[in-house]
């Protein structure tokens, strides 16, 4: 079996719910991306500041991660979409990732339906991404195949984690 890792960053949550699932239904480890400094709290001053963070693929002060990728033989990174690319802690993770080869899959998580767009960036940056699951906003109109794309991705992680 290959030894998993989940890394994720969540802002309001929705990416944290999906991390929490795969890793109970996976049982493997998870970490959780946190900022040194925190992001505004009104919805306008988040959209601002992080969209902006996100347009110009800007990279944000990040704290150590609990685990060490380093120990793991395949990584799953879980990320919100924001301004149509991967979030700025994720990509401030990724950058600095000493075994960004074993970056494996990922999945994303949007208002609108921009997930393949940010997945697409996100292959070009790291080309063994190989699985990615698309998930909606669970308080937006775009969360109904959630479960069943969670489902779908679980299985699919299945058959790679498997020597
Ligand atoms: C800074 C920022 C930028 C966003 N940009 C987009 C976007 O370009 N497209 C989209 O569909 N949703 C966008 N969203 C919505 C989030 O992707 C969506 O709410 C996601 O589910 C949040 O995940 P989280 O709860 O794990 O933080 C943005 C949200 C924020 C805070």
């Amino acid at each position: 079996m290959k030894k998993t890792l989940i890394v994720f960053y969540s802002l309001d949550g929705n990416t944290r719910a999906a991390a929490e699932k795969l890793a109970g239904e996976l049982g493997c480890d998870s970490a959780e991306i946190k900022t040194v400094k925190p992001m505004p709290k009104s919805t306008f001053a988040k959209l601002i500041v992080g969209g902006g963070q996100a347009a110009f693929n800007k990279l944000v002060p990040i704290e150590p991660l609990e685990c060490d990728p380093k120990e793991y033989d395949l990584i799953v990174i879980g990320t919100p979409v924001w301004a149509g690319k991967c979030s700025a802690p994720v990509l401030s993770f990724i950058e600095n990732c000493p075994v960004k080869e074993r970056i494996e899959a990922v999945f994303t998580s949007s208002a609108g339906g921009d997930n393949d767009k940010c997945v697409a960036l996100l292959k070009k940056r790291i080309p063994s991404i190989a699985l990615s699951c698309a998930l909606g906003d669970a308080r937006g109109k775009h969360a109904g195949k959630n479960e069943e794309n969670l489902a779908v991705f679980i299985n699919e992680l299945r058959k790679i984690t498997v020597d």
